[in-house]
């Protein structure tokens, strides 16, 4: 177990779609479950497709309250709880299709925390809350409403030693709410030039996040994804270990075998071949470990739910 109560909380983030997020994701939290950890999967994308893909289709179909209600309504924010659902190597707190709302709720309880911080906007809370569903100007303080995810974890995670969040793939308050969550993140980046931009992109909004709220933003590591033998992933990765020089960058290869695994609902360590990749997801849970002062000889102690 972690020396504090609070779990360590690991965002899996990159605002380009398909770079692996869900799929790392599942995988080092497979991993860190392999490790004899207790882990938390939490699925912040509105599209759930980690939800869908851990055969979790009801919970993201469920009728209110839903991860939307936690984490839009102070009056439901702890009720997360009520949301958890048991998967073979970890819980999951599962998406919903009405987290698609999300975006524009939170966007709203931010401006409004931000105009009630500095009086001098002249722009009237209550009016600017009115647009939205259920913000209200009494439920948010402070310079900003990014809070709402550490707040409903905060209420759960004693009974796990991590918490793996995974991210839509577009960069907006949802993100920043997972980010904020857990000022740690773990980046996957596909070996193609297109990666450049978004992991320029990411270091900005990385920064911006900061400044708007004092938090500092810790880098566990790149993963880069769906590596192949190519001059172009031979280039990508040079310019992925130049710019994370101070960071860990861990190579994925492309395997169906991994696509395989997350049709069936679960990560490499329980699918029912074995994928050469294990040990990379292994590796980076064993760094996590490290990072959060979790005992390293529990190596070999594996433990299955
Ligand atoms: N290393 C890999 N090898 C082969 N396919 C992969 C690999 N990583 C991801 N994929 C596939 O690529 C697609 C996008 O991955 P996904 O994890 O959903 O990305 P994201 O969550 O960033 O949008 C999925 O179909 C997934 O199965
Ligand atoms: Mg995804």
């Amino acid at each position: 177990m972690s020396s504090d109560t609070r779990s360590a909380r690991v965002c899996v983030t990159n605002a380009k779609g398909g770079t692996g997020k869900t799929t790392i994701a599942i995988n080092v939290a497979g991993a860190l479950n392999e490790r004899g950890r207790d882990v938390l999967f939490v699925d912040l994308d509105p599209q759930g497709n980690a939800t869908e893909g851990l055969g979790l289709l009801d919970a993201y179909d469920r009728a209110p309250p839903t991860f939307f209600d936690v984490l839009t309504d102070h009056r439901q924010r702890d009720r997360a709880g009520e949301l958890v659902v048991e998967h073979g190597e970890m819980d999951v707190l599962p998406s919903n299709i009405d987290l698609l709302q999300a975006e524009h709720e939170l966007t709203i309880a931010d401006l409004v925390a931000r105009v009630k911080d500095d009086p001098e906007l002249a722009v009237d809370p209550s009016a600017l809350a009115s647009l939205g569903i259920n913000v209200t100007p009494e439920s948010v303080s402070g310079p900003h409403a990014l809070d709402v995810l550490d707040e409903a974890l905060a209420g759960i995670e004693d009974e796990y030693d991590y918490v793996i969040i995974d991210s839509p793939p577009f960069y907006g308050k949802l993100t920043d709410t997972g980010i904020y969550a857990a000022q740690h993140i773990l980046v996957p980046a596909l070996t193609e030039a297109t990666s450049e931009r978004a992991i320029e992109l990411l270091i900005d909004q990385m920064a911006a996040l900061e400044g708007q709220t004092g938090i500092t933003v810790e880098t566990m590591g790149v993963v880069a994804n769906r590596v192949e033998k190519t001059n172009e992933d031979r280039q990508m990765l040079a310019w992925l270990n130049e710019v994370f020089d101070e960071f860990p960058v861990w190579e994925v290869r492309k395997r169906v075998a991994l696509q395989r695994a997350f049709k069936a609902g679960k990560s490499v360590f329980a699918a029912d071949e074995q994928v050469d990749m294990a040990d990379v997801f292994l590796d980076i849970a064993a760094a996590f470990d490290e990072r959060f002062g979790f005992a390293s000889d529990s190596t070999h102690e594996v433990t299955h739910d």
